[in-house]
């Protein structure tokens, strides 16, 4: 059922090649063997990242809608299925180090070869159900991007040598010594919708828009800084366990936390792992790389809480009257790669990109939330269980990923994606 491609679809090719050319892109600099190693349980190779974001085309797409369609290698199917239990059975994911081969040459022919199909099939008349799953395999690649970057970042920080990964562009913004102090937005209780409106891309779990009852409470209009950290970690906040949940106080002495997770301590101060290597310690940027239970110790010690995730999206909607709507913040396409200290100007300010803000809302689903049928159903519900809501994008996140009803999810001890925290009070 060939034809001519229709109107409606051309943003949709502009954005599978966008999409597949920047994951290329960003593991461009990587040697084989940077390609290959495993760091932990959590994180993958970024070899195995950019084979996954393949299969996922070639499983979800390829393979029920072009008929005839040979795989690039039938095995691959074993290799790079994540979780999709649907699918069949994988290779455990401890075990993703262990794939020395197919080598990094390979899977970029993968890459080339699904890539091409997937092309073909777009140049196609495309029944809606099929660009739906186009769709979200470009949204589904782009998480892989910032996992790229989140796992090459814990990969380089277990290398003595403290290699960077990029070397930030010139010319970026000076920064101040100390951002002003944090000030508090006041926001009214009420009866507030929150959930993807529609019109645009949402992944499952952002619906259905629903009503929430809210108290009247007020958010801080900046990100916990560095400095802030220090004096918390000056205060004794690592060794009070009165600030502390039980659960997180119990990993922060199992793991030996006493700073950000890839923090060390000289005698001059701390000094941190980035994406451009060792660099000091920051003063003025947003703390990141913590975990949800340092974040909530955090704002015990600060006589504040952290916000649900309903009170940070109704917050988020008021940014698109100011014109500082998700898209603005300091993303991944920035080149920075780092979080970056809030603008002197006043305002709810750092709400999208630079870190990802733990909210206190745990990853549950929206009244009448409904996972789709089939092996994509597995994608987000099945996760609802021990995890936290975190809001907003990081440095990490290519642009244009987020949205205000975005909720990313990880385990309360997470800390190697770039998450950070905003206080909250009520009011
Ligand atoms: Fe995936």
């Amino acid at each position: 059922m060939d034809g001519p491609l229709p109107v409606s679809c051309d943003p949709l090719t502009a954005l599978f090649k966008r999409v597949r050319a920047r994951t290329e892109a960003l593991a461009a600099g990587l040697s084989d063997a940077d390609a290959t190693v495993q760091s932990m349980e959590d994180a993958s190779p970024a070899k195995w990242h950019l084979a996954h974001t393949s299969w996922f085309f070639e499983t979800m797409v390829l393979a029920r809608h072009v008929p005839g369609y040979r795989p690039f290698d039938p095995a691959f199917d074993f290799l790079f299925n994540s979780y999709y239990e649907t699918i069949g059975p994988r290779l455990s994911r401890p075990r993703r180090g262990m794939l020395t081969r197919p080598c990094l040459a390979t899977v970029l022919a993968y890459r080339q070869h699904v890539t091409k199909a997937v092309a073909d099939l777009m140049g196609t008349r495309m029944p809606d159900g099929v660009a739906s799953l186009v769709e979200l395999g470009c949204h589904h690649e782009q998480q892989h991007q910032e996992l790229l970057l989140t796992d090459i970042l814990h990969l380089f920080a277990q290398n003595p040598l403290a290699p960077a990964f990029r070397t930030p562009p010139g010319a970026l913004p000076a920064i101040p010594d100390r951002p002003a102090a944090m000030g508090f937005i006041a926001f009214d209780g009420g009866v507030i919708r929150i959930g993807h409106a529609g019109g645009g891309f949402a992944f499952d779990c952002e619906g259905p828009r629903h009503e929430v009852l809210i108290q009247p409470f007020r958010l801080a209009d900046r990100l916990v800084t560095n400095a802030e950290w220090l004096d918390f970690i000056a205060d004794g906040g690592y060794r009070t366990p009165l600030l502390w949940l039980s659960d997180g106080w119990a990993r922060a002495q199992a793991e030996g936390w006493s700073a950000p997770l890839y923090w060390q301590r000289r005698n001059d101060g701390f000094v941190s792992m980035t994406l451009q290597g060792l660099r000091p310690v920051d003063p003025a940027a947003p703390v990141t790389h913590i975990s949800y239970f340092e974040a909530d110790a955090f704002a015990t010690w600060a006589g504040r809480r952290l916000p649900g995730e309903a009170e940070w999206e109704h917050a988020a909607g008021t940014l698109a009257i100011d014109g500082q709507a998700a898209g603005q913040g300091n993303f991944a396409d920035s080149g920075r790669l780092a979080p970056a200290p809030a603008s002197p100007a006043g305002g709810l300010r750092q709400m999208f990109g630079d870190v990802w803000e733990w909210t206190r809302s745990a990853f549950l689903p929206y009244p009448r939330f409904c996972p789709p049928a089939g092996a994509v159903g597995e994608y987000n519900g099945k996760f609802m269980s021990g995890q936290f809501v975190l809001r907003g994008g990081s440095c990490a996140t290519p642009a244009g990923h987020v949205r205000a009803s975005y909720r990313n999810f990880f385990p309360p001890h997470a800390r190697w994606q770039f998450s950070g925290l905003r206080l909250a009070e009520d009011a």
